[in-house]
Formats: C-alpha cells, structure tokens, sequence
C-alpha cells in the first residue's frame, strides 16, 4: 500500500464523497469554462488539503456537513492559486501536465482562477457556513501577501531567512493551516484543540514548502512541474539564502550576479546548484524543514490515539519525504 493509501484508509468513505461534492461544486454552464473544468478533473493533484481537514476533523470529534464544505471550499480555493500562480510565474507544467496558462494562455487562466474564487465563497454562503468562510478567506488574502512579497523579494534579490520564513508563512502555511483549523472547528472541538490544529496545519506547510523549494536543489525524479522555475524566476529560497550567508564577500557577488540574470542558461544553473551544495544550503533546509516537521508532530501529544492521529503523524512525514 502506498504512504497516500495508508493515509487515506482512517478517512476513505469522506474521500469517497469529496470527489463528487467537489465535481460539482465546481460546475459551470459556461462551454468554455467547461472545457477547463474537466481538463482541470482529470488533472486532480494530491488533494493533500482535503485529507488534512477530515483527518483534522476526526482526530478531535465527528466528520460533519461542514467538514465537507471546508475540505470542497479549501481544494477549489487552491487550484485557483495554482492557476494563479503558473501565470505569476509563467509556469508551462502542473501536475505531470501542461499548465492551464500553457494551454488557453494568460486572461483565461486569471479569468477561471476568479471564476473558481467566486464559486468558493459562494458555496459557503449558500451553505451557511460564514466561521468556515472567514478561516478561509483570512489564508486567502494572506497567500496573496506572501506572493506579493516574493515578488517583490525577487525582484530586488534581497532576502534574509527571517523574511523567506515569513513568505512561506504566508503564502503556503496559511491555507494549510486554514485546513487544520477548518477541519477541528467543524467537528465541534474545543478553542483550544482548534487552536493546537492552527498551529500544526502552519508548521507543517512552512515544512511543505521547504520541500517544494529544495525540489531545485536535489536530484529527483519528475515531480510534475518544472524543475529550476525558481531559480529562472529568481526566487530566492532557503538553500541559496543559507549558502549566500555562508558565503565570502567576492563569491556572494558572483553567484548574485548569476542569480540575477534574467534568463539564465544551463551552465548557469548548474553553477548555482553547485554552489548552494558547497555551502551545505541543502543540507541546512533538510534540518530546518524536520524540526518544523518535528515540532508539528509532538503537538499531536494533546489529543487522544486514534487511527486520524496515526494518519497525521504519518502525512507529516510524507510531507517531508515525498518526492512530487
Ligand atoms: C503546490 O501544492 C503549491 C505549493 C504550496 C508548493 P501541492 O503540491 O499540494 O499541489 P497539488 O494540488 O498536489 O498539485
Ligand atoms: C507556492 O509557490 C504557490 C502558492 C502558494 C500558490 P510555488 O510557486 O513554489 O508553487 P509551485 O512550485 O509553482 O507549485
Ligand atoms: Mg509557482
Ligand atoms: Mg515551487
């Protein structure tokens, strides 16, 4: 059985229902809205949101109504950030298939990533949900912050590890941590317990992205999206902000100047991976990335043992381990 599967058995029959919830939730009667639609359907990621929120869900009480809408609300949320974010960063790949930007170009993919964050909220009031809306709706704006920032960081090549943190926190660790909490708040647990799952959900996504950015940095297999887009899109990520800190003063100007480059050619790349291996920067984000990891799993301890904890301790590692 696959890590996924082994994740999955504690919350297969909410799974089993996600899928259909989710399908429709996102229909439209728009024909070209529709030919993205079951393009985007068949194309389906590692929905590693909606297990958060039930898993979440029954390690402090009972699946509900609204542990479905949250975990529907959150994954369509997400894929119009990805949608979003391909033409941010003018990525061709997702999910071991061409981006929706590749396909039907730019004002399409903006168009639908709006289509599907007005289907969201939407959805929520129609459903009465409005505490699961504003949980949401907060890691929304503060993912469109953190990209923001990023944008901004890249563009003035200037970052330090307290702000790199900072933008994970944002553009990544939000929206997972809204799982958590989503999911704790909708199975009717106490503050406290929804607070403990807040926190969980952040340490864990700000692990996640450490993973998605060292993907530039270590030999993988395919992953599904394009390998080095970061370092084009001079992204300044851990493994390069430690090694530069490493660094002397003459290196640190060399490789910035190749960092900075607007298109940058193979041995360029190569030069910039290497040096970032010189300097341990992979090695370096490994360590910071499980204790982040580590810290999420032992606040764990609060709740009771159960099949959804044994599930979340071992998406944790899945999230460190995995290799797409
Ligand atoms: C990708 O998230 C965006 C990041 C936060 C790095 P996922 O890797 O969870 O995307 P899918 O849904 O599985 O494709
Ligand atoms: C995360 O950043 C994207 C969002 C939070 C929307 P990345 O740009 O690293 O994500 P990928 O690598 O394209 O999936
Ligand atoms: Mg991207
Ligand atoms: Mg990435």
């Amino acid at each position: 059985m696959s890590a996924i599967d082994q994740i999955k058995a504690p919350i297969k029959e909410e799974m089993e229902r996600f899928a259909p919830y989710f399908k429709e939730m996102m229909r439209s009667s728009n024909r070209m809205l529709n030919f993205v639609i079951s393009y985007l359907l068949r194309t389906k990621g590692k929905q590693l949101r909606p297990m958060l929120v039930f898993l979440s869900c029954k390690v402090s009480g009972r699946v509900t109504d609204s542990t479905m809408v949250a975990a529907s609300l959150i994954e369509l949320l997400h894929t119009a950030t990805l949608i979003h974010d391909d033409v941010v960063d003018e990525s061709f790949y997702r999910r071991g298939f061409f981006s929706i930007f590749a396909l039907w170009k730019a004002k399409i993919a903006v168009l639908t990533g709006d289509y599907f964050l007005a289907k969201g909220l939407l959805h929520s009031l129609d459903t009465n949900e409005t505490q699961i809306l504003r949980i949401v709706s907060q890691a929304v704006r503060e993912m469109s912050e953190g990209e923001l920032e990023q944008l901004e960081k890249a563009n003035r090549l200037n970052i330090n590890e307290e702000s790199y943190y900072d933008i994970i926190r944002k553009k990544t660790g939000a929206l997972i941590s809204a799982c958590c909490e989503a999911g704790a708040y909708s199975s009717g647990a106490d503050k406290d317990a929804v607070a403990t799952m807040k926190d969980f959900g952040m340490l864990i996504g700000m692990a996640f992205q450490i993973k998605d950015d060292l993907f530039d940095y270590q030999k993988t297999g395919l992953i599904g999206k394009p390998k080095y887009n970061d370092i084009q899109e001079r992204k300044l990520t851990l493994p390069v902000i430690h090694a530069v800190s490493k660094a002397t003063f003459v290196e640190r100007k060399s490789i910035m100047r190749i960092f900075g480059k607007k298109s940058k050619s193979s041995a360029d790349i190569n030069k910039i991976v290497e040096y970032v291996h010189q300097y341990n920067g992979v090695e370096y984000s490994v360590n910071k990335m499980e204790e982040l990891k580590n810290q999420a799993v032992a606040l764990l301890d609060k709740f009771p043992d159960s099949e959804a904890k044994k599930s979340l301790i071992m998406l944790a590692d899945y999230v460190v381990n995995r290799d797409k």
